[in-house]
């Protein structure tokens, strides 16, 4: 697999006279609504969800079943490193889209509930510093398009892996509103997990100069995504609300 000529997601498609772009980039801390919402978007627009994230704790969870030693946050280095390299280049793991989604499968299995742990919780933010791991992820995150038009949810989606993605959001709520979402999920990691993605140097968590930024504290979910088909419209030139490519704009 090789990273996709297609990197920056500027390509458009044309569809009953509209013009579509490739990816909707949906960058934002934990508990931003970033999931939820960008896999509402993905089945609005009929485009193809990936959870960028998953991919990194699928990572995360292959290291710690075969007991690769982890390096700490705060000593890293080539050599506190290499053992996570060397299991990337040795595990087989591919891209197989279900159901709409695409996920990375390691020798043909999904570990679906398995990187929802709290040692994959505490291993993920770790391995995501390795600029050797992003690399991975960013190229397999690239040839995500092989599967059609995307909504990528992820940390560095519209700074990274599509920075010129035509449509890009950076979701947020304010500190009080994630945690209370987290402690209803049973999980608070999340921020110590967004702290480690703020400081790092490469896919620093932070929003791309052309996102829209939306701050969702005490919206509902339906209200957010209001805000974002919007905006999705305005982008794609759509006019009229309603399903995508369902009321073409004659030019
Ligand atoms: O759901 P939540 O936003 O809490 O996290 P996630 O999307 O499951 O991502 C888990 C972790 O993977 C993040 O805390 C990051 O350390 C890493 N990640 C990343 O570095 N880059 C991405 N594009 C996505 C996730």
């Amino acid at each position: 697999m090789s990273a996709s000529p297609l990197i920056s997601g500027s390509s458009t498609r044309t569809v009953n006279g509209l013009s579509l772009p490739q990816v909707v980039a949906v960058d934002g801390p934990s508990a931003s609504g970033k999931g939820t919402l960008s896999r509402k978007l993905a089945q609005a627009l009929g485009y193809t969800y990936v959870d960028s994230g998953a991919m990194y704790r699928t990572l995360a969870w292959y290291c710690l079943k075969q007991e690769v030693p982890l390096p700490a946050a705060a000593g890293l280095n080539a050599t506190t490193e290499r053992p996570v390299v060397n299991a990337l280049r040795r595990w087989k793991a591919e891209l197989r889209k279900v159901n709409g989604a695409v996920w990375l499968h390691v020798d043909g299995y999904f570990p679906e509930k398995e990187i929802r742990t709290d040692a994959v919780e505490r291993a993920v933010p770790v391995i995501a510093q390795i600029g050797k791991v992003r690399d991975w992820m960013v190229a397999r995150q690239r040839d995500c398009m092989q599967f059609g038009p995307l909504v990528m949810e992820g940390r560095d989606i519209g700074t990274e892996v599509f920075p010129l993605a035509p449509v890009k959001f950076f979701l947020d709520a304010n500190p009080e509103a994630r945690a209370e979402r987290m402690q209803g999920r049973g999980n608070q990691a999340g921020t110590e997990r967004d702290k480690l993605d703020m400081t790092r140097k490469k896919g620093t968590l932070i929003p791309a100069l052309d996102a829209l930024r939306v701050d969702n504290t005490g919206q509902t979910v339906e209200e957010t995504f209001a805000v974002l088909m919007k905006h999705v419209r305005s982008r794609l030139n759509m006019g009229q609300p309603g399903a995508p490519g369902s009321s073409p704009t004659p030019s």
